[in-house]
């Protein structure tokens, strides 16, 4: 791939005009939602789609979400039962994205849904994601804009670090307030909703909208979602979870009360946590590669709210590597 001159943009009306006319002649921008930054590309242009896995150096064509202004958009290009439009009542715009099925003759490319009949569905809250999206007019497509398989970011710089030369232009609008994915839910046509990623929405505020427990990837008739790779967000060094003493030769991420290289949070909170997590696994990274450390132990991490999604992405982290 040839080397673009990528473009550092910091938000303000001029940029987010000039990056929504490069999304408009095809090409690649990351730009901030409340949860990290996303990879964006027209999502009806299969040309400028593609960029966004050349860039990520994607292993494989996964279905990818598509960002939206407003709920009114979404009948362009899906169909939402009951059980979505109270999601959306209460969720939108924030950090949940719904697998929906297609409408008819949705505008959307192939490589968006991975040929698919549904696709994810976000409406972001970031101010600056929102106006991008707004003055775009369409869909945005958008992976997390890092290189596949490494941690996503949380910041303007993060991206830099990942993928300088590799796209067209970055918008920077601060810190990701969030700091983890969006929840990843599909509203099924029985009236269940499963739960395909835990994310930014905890599972306990969706179940108290849907009134019912939430359907898990593990049942049978739950459909998976495409992606999930285990080994992600992958740290250079190695990475060990539930650790209450460091091991020799690790740096600690703490978590609470501790003693430790770098903390999550000092007061225990788990929305504090989250949106540290993806900087400070970086940071902590750094500061194991300076010090010849060999891995990282990160302390245990309470299995509630927001802790269910800290855990899976330090599992993906901690998996194997190929
Ligand atoms: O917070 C987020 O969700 C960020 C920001 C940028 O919006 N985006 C993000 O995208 O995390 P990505 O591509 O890294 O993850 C999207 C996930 C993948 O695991 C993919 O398999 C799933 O969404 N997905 C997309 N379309 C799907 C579909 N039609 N059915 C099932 N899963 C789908
Ligand atoms: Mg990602």
């Amino acid at each position: 791939m040839t080397n673009l001159d990528t473009q550092f943009f910091v938000a303000d009306d001029d940029t987010i005009q000039k990056s929504a006319q490069i999304l408009a002649n095809g090409g690649v921008v990351a730009f901030p939602t409340e949860t990290v930054y996303g990879l964006g590309a027209d999502a009806c242009n299969d040309r400028a789609v593609a960029k966004v896995f050349a860039a990520k150096g994607r292993p494989s064509f996964n279905p990818l979400i598509i960002h939206l202004a407003n709920v009114k958009d979404v009948s362009k290009y899906a169909i939402m039962n009951e059980q979505a439009k109270s999601l959306a009542a209460s969720f939108w715009p924030g950090p949940l994205s719904m697998v929906l099925p297609l409408c008819k003759n949705s505008p959307l490319s192939d490589l968006v849904t991975a040929g698919l009949d549904t696709v994810a569905i976000r409406i972001p809250k970031h101010p600056v994601g929102h106006a991008l999206i707004q003055t775009f007019g369409g869909a945005i497509a958008a992976p997390s804009a890092n290189p596949s398989g490494r941690i996503s970011p949380t910041k303007a710089s993060h991206v830099i670090d990942g993928l300088d030369q590799k796209i067209d232009a970055v918008l920077d609008g601060g810190d990701c307030q969030v700091g983890l994915e969006s929840t990843i839910v599909m509203p099924l046509d029985d009236g269940n909703v499963a739960l395909l990623r835990a994310g930014g929405v905890s599972i306990e505020s969706i179940e108290a909208v849907i009134k019912q427990p939430l359907q898990h990837a593990e049942q049978p008739d739950v459909p998976q979602s495409p992606g999930q790779l285990l080994s992600h967000y992958a740290p250079n060094a190695h990475l060990r979870m539930n650790v209450d003493k460091p091991l020799k030769n690790h740096a600690h991420l703490g978590f609470g009360n501790v003693d430790c290289d770098l903390n999550l949070s000092p007061q225990g909170d788990l929305i504090e946590a989250a949106a540290n997590l993806f900087s400070m696994l970086r940071e902590i990274d750094d500061f194991a590669a300076q010090n010849a450390h060999v891995g990282i132990s990160v302390a245990p991490i309470p299995e509630h709210g927001l802790g269910l999604a800290i855990n899976d992405r330090l599992k993906r982290a901690a998996a194997p590597r190929d």
